[in-house]
């Protein structure tokens, strides 16, 4: 399948199948989620893979925000933390600089290298964002210099033939400034 394709045909996936997703499938992903390009090649992205139903739960109940009701995500297989571990010098140092916050660009980029190789596969996957940083990272046990930025739900769609439709997207012509050559 063609990136195209699989851009295109990708969509955040809230219902699953309770089928379990092979060990092999998630090293792939987290594998594409490696080779994504960063600021100075600081690779800041950490995982942590959740797939016991206790602890899904638990980062569920306690880690995502009220406001937005999210119980499929229990049935997602896999949830998988993305977090961020800044380096002194090329984190803070340029970010203080240039005003760039290239972390987070590094981990969005991770991120979605991970859910287009999870589309190529056949897996839905969903971001959330809506979470209690703190909260998970004390449930994952990672040290407080990592920071879970978002948690990707993972699993074989419940739907895989009747997508929902895609979501509206703005225009590229609201998008895009083309300036005139000169
Ligand atoms: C950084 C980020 C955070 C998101 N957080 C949530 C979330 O907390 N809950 C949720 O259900 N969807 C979340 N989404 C999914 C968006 O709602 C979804 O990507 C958007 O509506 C476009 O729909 P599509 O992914 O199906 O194309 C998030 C997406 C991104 C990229």
């Amino acid at each position: 399948m063609s990136v195209a394709k699989i851009i295109a045909r990708r969509r955040s996936c809230r219902a699953y199948t309770s089928a379990p997703v092979p060990r092999g499938h998630i090293e792939q992903v987290l594998d594409a989620a490696r080779l994504a390009p960063s600021a100075c090649n600081q690779q800041p992205w950490r995982f942590a893979v959740v797939t016991d139903v206790e602890r899904k739960r638990t980062i569920i109940e306690q880690g995502f925000r009220p406001g937005l009701s999210m119980p499929w995500a229990n049935h997602a297989p896999v949830l998988i933390v993305l977090g961020m571990k800044k380096s002194l010098l090329v984190h803070r140092a340029a970010v203080a600089i240039s005003k760039v916050d290239y972390p987070w660009i590094d981990i969005g980029i991770a991120g979605e290298h991970l859910v287009l190789q999870a589309e190529e596969l056949g897996l839905g996957t969903c971001w959330i964002g809506w979470v209690k940083p703190a909260r998970i990272r004390r449930l994952v046990g990672w040290p407080s210099d990592v920071h879970p930025a978002a948690v990707i739900t993972l699993g074989w769609p419940e739907n895989p033939d009747a997508p929902p439709p895609q979501r509206p997207r703005k225009d590229l012509s609201t998008l895009v400034t083309w300036l005139a050559e000169s």
